[in-house]
């Protein structure tokens, strides 16, 4: 890599969500979700007795986290909002004190100089709605457009950057196929009909921002890239398969207004007909996407690995404690590939970043994390290799400001910048956190 710096107003900022560092969970008359009840059923969760009662404590301490991003220097920072701490029901009654909590993360951002990112979902459905069906509920697109509407009249004049969904994929993936994330659902016919209501919730969002909302609104979508482990035609077809299930499921639908056929020859006899003014519904218009990256996957044919038929082949190289391949050519080579297919829609890295075994405790120059600096780095560096081939990518949002919980898999994984001790969440930047402040100070000039 030999460019000296990013673009000018390159984005440099940090990510969380609400149920991973909020706690509170039912605080101020806020309504339950499905992942307070997932994490709370110990038969569900790979973490049996993790949950989200306390997290990080965000929810008491936003003023701090606000002043502690301002410290990092962060420019911008990405947060969820709890649906059900705004609409307890999940539709109807505004539960004001829960919608306070958002407009005063915002103006604390605001008074710092750090532009808001809002998600208005990353899991957290309320559990009301999902004892009406959740996702596979044809009306959840509506419940899901009201919702985004009150979030749009309360906050559109201070919050410019919206998002509707963070990684539908996920959702249908874990929620309703494999059943390791909530709601815990292993069904294969199900899955394709809460991918398909998500989307056109993602659609209405995305209309009734256009009748009432004055700025800019995206889709976050987590972006695996896809390698043959041969050139035989069955590994072939089965890299062609993964890839359209996990990285165009969502968005061709939404940026060509049509799904891969391939997700027909996956599903069989559970991926339905759609009518086609769903579709129409979908396709709308989006200001930018933000792509979720963490690793790819290396692809083998595999006839009995259910419904895919393909497997991935672990690589010799780094892994993370989540047992993902630190790979960072993928991050150019899939930021190339979305260009190419979709057009130079603008973009933005949402999230990136890793799990790695931390020290314990701090060391004189703070906790000492050299893997994560270097994958940073080295992805940071990537990013910059598909701009210098003409991506019109915006800013990057590590993964996560915040030690959390890793959803089923508990506080064990450690994503943070930041350390968080849980037992008195006393805060400690990583030796990661400071040099991505540096990484922002020089608008990536430090990576040479
Ligand atoms: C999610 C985050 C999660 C991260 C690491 C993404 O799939 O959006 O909530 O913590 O990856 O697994």
């Amino acid at each position: 890599m030999t460019r000296t710096s990013f673009p000018e107003n390159f984005l440099w900022g940090a990510a969380t969500a609400a149920y991973q560092i909020e706690g509170s969970p039912l605080a101020d008359g806020a309504g339950a979700s499905i992942w307070q009840r997932f994490s709370h059923d110990p038969r569900l969760m790979a973490a049996p007795g993790d949950t989200g009662d306390v997290a990080c404590d965000h929810y008491n301490r936003m003023e701090s986290d606000v002043a502690l991003m301002k410290e990092l220097g962060l420019q911008a920072y990405r947060f969820s909002v709890g649906w059900g701490r705004v609409l307890p029901d999940g539709t109807g009654r505004v539960n004001d004190k829960g919608l306070d909590f958002y407009k005063r993360l915002v103006d604390e951002l605001l008074r710092n100089d750090i532009e808001p990112l809002l998600t208005l979902h990353h899991w957290d459905l309320p559990v009301a709605l999902d004892d009406r069906g959740g996702w596979l509920n044809r009306d959840s697109a509506d419940w899901f457009a009201d919702y985004a509407r009150v979030m749009y009249r309360a906050l559109d004049g201070r919050v410019k950057k919206w998002v509707t969904l963070n990684e539908p994929w996920v959702i249908t993936d874990g929620g309703y196929l494999h059943g390791a994330l909530a709601p815990g659902h292993r069904n294969m016919f199900e899955a394709p009909i809460a991918s398909h209501n998500l989307m056109r919730a993602h659609g209405r969002a995305v209309q009734a921002y256009r009748a009432e909302g004055a700025h800019e609104i995206g889709l976050v979508v987590n972006i695996e890239p896809k390698y043959p482990a041969s050139q035989s035609a069955d590994d072939l077809a089965a890299t062609a398969r993964a890839h359209a299930y996990m990285n165009r499921q969502y968005l061709d639908p939404a940026l060509k207004g049509s799904y891969p056929a391939e997700l027909k020859d996956i599903f069989g006899e559970a991926w339905p007909e759609w009518p086609e003014a769903d579709l129409k519904d979908i396709y709308q218009p989006v200001d930018f996407i933000g792509i979720n990256y963490y690793t790819r996957a290396v692809v083998r044919d595999d006839p009995n690995q259910w419904p895919l038929r393909a497997s991935p082949v672990k690589q010799i190289a780094t892994h993370t404690t989540t047992d993902w391949e630190v790979y960072p050519p993928a991050m150019t080579d899939m930021l190339v590939w979305f260009r190419d297919t979709f057009g130079n829609i603008p973009l933005y890295i949402t999230e990136n970043g890793a799990a790695f075994y931390d020290p314990p405790v701090a060391g004189p120059d703070g906790i000492d994390d050299p893997l994560r600096c270097d994958y940073f780095r080295t992805h940071i560096a990537a990013i910059g290799d598909a701009i210098d081939q003409g991506v019109d990518v915006r800013g990057y949002m590590a993964w996560s400001l915040l030690d959390n919980l890793e959803w089923s898999l508990g506080y064990s994984k450690r994503f943070g910048i930041v350390h968080v001790d849980y037992q008195t969440q006393t805060r400690t930047p990583k030796r990661s956190a400071r040099y991505y402040s540096q990484i922002i100070a020089t608008n990536g000039g430090i990576l040479g």
